[in-house]
C-alpha cells in the first residue's frame, strides 16, 4: 500500500516573500526521493486559475470573494490535492485555508464561524500538515511589494487592512503552534532557509 503523502503550505501577508521560498521547500523534499507538487490558490486548476483572475481583478462583495475562494479550494482539492497524496506525492501550496482566515476574516471582517462553515463542508477534517507562516510587519512588506511588482486588487489595500492580516495570521499561529510555524521574515534568505530545512527534516 502506498503511503500517502503530506500536504505544505506557505503563508504570509503579501511581500512576506513566502514564494521565494517554494522552490527551496520543493527541492529539499525531493533530495530526500519524495515526488512534489508544486501548487497555489487561488488556482492550482484551470478552472482555480480563472477564478484567480476574478479574486484579483474583479471588484466584488467580500462574501462572494470568500464563496469563490471556497469554490477554487474545493476544485483544487478534488482535482489537484487528495489524487497527489493519494500516490504518496507531497503537496506544497502557495496559500491555503489560513489566507481565507487572515484576509476575508482579518482583513475585510468576515465572521470567522462563516469561514469555519465553508472550511467544514470542503474540507471535513482536512488541514496541512505544516504550514509555514512567513511573518513581517505590515510596513515592511508594503516596502517589499512597492520595489518587486504591480499591485493586484488585494496588494492595492491600505496598511492597515495588511496589519490586520497579519494579526490574525499570527493568531492562529497561537492556537496551533504544532502546525503552524512562524519565521521571522526579516532574516535573511539563507538564515530563513536553514529554518525552513530544520522544520521539514522534522516532518515524517
Ligand atoms: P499571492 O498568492 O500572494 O500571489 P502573488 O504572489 O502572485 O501576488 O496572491 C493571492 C492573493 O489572494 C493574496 O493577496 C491573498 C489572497 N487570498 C485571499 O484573500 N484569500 C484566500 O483564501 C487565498 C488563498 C488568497
Amino acid at each position: 500500500m502506498t503511503t500517502p503523502g503530506r500536504f505544505i503550505t506557505l503563508e504570509g501577508v503579501d511581500g512576506a516573500g513566502k514564494s521565494t521560498h517554494l522552490d527551496f521547500v520543493a527541492g529539499r523534499l525531493r533530495a530526500r526521493g519524495h515526488e512534489v507538487v508544486l501548487t497555489r490558490e487561488p488556482g492550482g486548476t484551470a478552472l482555480g486559475e480563472a477564478l484567480r483572475e476574478l479574486l484579483l481583478h474583479r471588484d466584488m462583495d467580500a462574501s462572494t470573494e470568500l464563496l469563490l475562494m471556497f469554490a477554487a479550494r474545493q476544485q483544487h482539492l478534488a482535482e489537484l490535492i487528495h489524487p497527489a497524496l493519494a500516490r504518496g506525492a507531497w503537496v506544497v501550496s502557495d496559500r491555503f485555508t489560513d489566507a481565507s482566515y487572515a484576509y476575508q476574516c482579518g482583513g475585510r471582517g468576515i465572521d470567522a464561524s462563516r469561514v469555519a462553515v465553508l472550511e467544514n463542508w470542503v474540507q471535513g477534517g482536512f488541514a496541512p500538515h505544516l504550514t509555514l507562516l512567513f511573518d513581517l510587519p505590515a510596513e515592511v512588506a508594503e516596502a517589499r511589494r512597492a520595489a518587486a511588482r504591480a499591485a493586484d486588487r488585494f496588494e492595492r489595500e491600505a496598511d492597515g487592512f495588511f496589519d490586520r492580516v497579519r494579526q490574525a495570521y499570527l493568531s492562529r499561529a497561537e492556537a496551533e503552534p504544532g502546525r503552524i510555524r512562524v519565521l521571522d521574515a526579516r532574516q535573511s534568505i539563507p538564515d530563513l532557509q536553514a529554518a525552513i530545512a530544520d522544520l521539514l527534516d522534522r516532518l515524517e
